[in-house]
């Protein structure tokens, strides 16, 4: 479903690369989080399977499309297959619930009787069809998180990318946003999560990629968050596909909750991402 290789991504004039040939596969119904650092290259990542940026070197291929040779013509279509959940979440202002969500619908033609449809049923599963009718400024932060992640998987997305959906909501709100995602996930949706968030990933114990300056320097199949064990160290893994097993990882053993990892500096990068 998703595929780099070798990919690297220099943006003009930056010192050295935001991502450094990086190669990694991302099958259909995944869940993955990707972790690191602030400044390590997870937006960037993101960013590349959105084509909202383009690789300097290296092959790209995201839900069939080979997106260094995608001509932009078919790149909207290529995006309607992905849902995207930024931190800031992105809503509409003067939009209420039902027509931030209606929007993306409307946007790619769908009928009106569709969006009657579609969007309570998306409301519902987010836990807000109370709050059809409410604006943005009237919503909490976790609620208004819940109308982004609503308007990103209103179209069925094959593929969802979320980049710090939680990052400022406090735990609890962030794990019943977590659990929607979970939800999202079962029904079939592949997920590429970045975070900082070290409760979640080790609550999880799913796929964890950790990038360091550009580079992975872990990959765990099932995995917490911290630290990035010499490679000698890693539990085994036998078969990469196989699913939940039961069996944690060393790592695992972090303390749940209270200790901020380094990482968790606040991005100084995050107002040039905004566009
Ligand atoms: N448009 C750009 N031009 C130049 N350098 C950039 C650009 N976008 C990102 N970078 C640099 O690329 C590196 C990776 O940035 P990226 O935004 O991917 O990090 P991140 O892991 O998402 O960080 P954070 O956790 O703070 O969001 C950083 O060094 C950043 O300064
Ligand atoms: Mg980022």
């Amino acid at each position: 479903m998703i595929s780099f290789s070798n990919v690297t991504k220099q943006h003009k004039g930056a010192p050295k690369p935001a991502l450094d040939a990086v190669s990694l596969e991302i099958e259909r119904g995944d869940f993955v989080f990707l972790v690191g650092a602030s400044g390590s290259g997870k937006s960037t990542l993101l960013r590349l399977m959105l084509r909202e940026e383009i690789a300097s070197r290296g092959d790209l291929f995201v839900l069939g499309q080979n997106l260094v040779t995608i001509p932009s013509r078919k790149v909207p279509a290529l995006r309607r297959k992905m849902g995207v959940v930024f931190q800031d979440f992105r809503l509409l202002p003067n939009k209420t619930v039902f027509q931030n969500v209606a929007f993306s619908l409307e946007v790619i033609g769908k009928s009106s009787a569709y969006i009657a449809d579609a969007v309570p049923e998306v409301l519902r599963l987010v836990g807000l069809e109370e709050k059809a009718d409410r604006l943005p400024n009237e919503l909490s932060g976790g609620e208004q998180q819940r109308v982004a992640l609503a308007r990103a998987i209103v179209n069925k997305p094959d593929l969802l990318l979320a980049d710090e959906p939680t990052g400022n909501l406090d735990p609890a709100t962030s794990a019943g946003i977590v659990s929607l995602l979970e939800k999202i996930n079962q029904n079939g949706t592949t997920i590429v999560m970045a975070t900082h968030d070290v409760g979640i990933v080790d609550r999880l114990k799913r796929r964890v990629i950790e990038l360091r300056g550009g580079v992975i320097v872990r990959d765990d199949k099932k995995s917490g968050y911290e630290t990035a064990l010499p490679i000698t160290d890693q539990v085994p893994i036998s078969s990469d596909t196989e699913p939940e097993q039961g069996n944690e990882p060393e790592q695992a053993n972090e303390p749940e909750q209270g200790n901020e990892p380094e990482s968790r500096i606040s991005s100084t990068d995050q107002a040039e991402e905004q566009e």
